[in-house]
């Protein structure tokens, strides 16, 4: 990594449509192995962003919050581990009941409410903190934690 090497990058989102238009442009950068943590409150728009995440990796089926399941897969042009830690009340569970299991290397993951993580969250990942609800125009932060996940701040227009 050089200095110049961008690592943060803000965006805006007026409406859901355009909040899933950037889920689209970052799966066009997705690259095996890759994690994505979506942060933000109740209704921040984190599902939009999967929605349309996987739009943008080619997934036909309707991605939805898994409700009762932590994790749902599709496939796309990589395989998509959508996990939803929402319902989790204790991290070390997810690590234990392999949440976060070694096939996550041949797709990428992206996943909601991340904090339920705690200490088990990955180290080297994008984040997407989206702030705002209702109605309000969202701000979508992207910051890589690490080089390799840099190449997602460029995906989007
Ligand atoms: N700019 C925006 N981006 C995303 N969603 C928006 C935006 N403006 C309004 N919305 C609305 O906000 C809601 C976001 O719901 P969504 O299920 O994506 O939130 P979430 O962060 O996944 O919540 P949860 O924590 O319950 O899983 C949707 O009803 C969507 O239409
Ligand atoms: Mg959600």
């Amino acid at each position: 990594m050089t200095s110049s090497t961008i690592l943060e990058r803000d965006l805006r989102s007026p409406d859901a449509a355009t909040t899933q238009r950037i889920g689209a442009a970052l799966a066009r950068a997705a690259r095996n192995g890759d994690r994505l943590c979506l942060w933000g409150e109740l209704g921040a728009g984190k599902t939009q962003l999967a929605k349309g995440f996987a739009a943008g990796l080619g997934v036909t089926a309707t991605v939805n919050s898994p409700t009762f399941v932590l994790m749902a897969e599709y496939m796309g042009r990589l395989p998509l581990f959508h996990v939803d830690l929402y319902r989790l009340a204790d991290g070390v569970d997810a690590v234990d009941g392999g949440l976060l299991d070694e096939r996550q290397a041949l797709g990428v993951t992206l996943i909601e409410w991340p904090e339920r993580l705690a200490a088990a969250l990955p180290a080297e990942r994008l984040d997407v903190l989206i702030a705002g609800s209702g109605d309000e125009p969202r701000t979508i932060q992207l910051r890589a934690t690490s080089p390799g996940h840099a190449h997602y701040l460029g995906a989007v227009g």
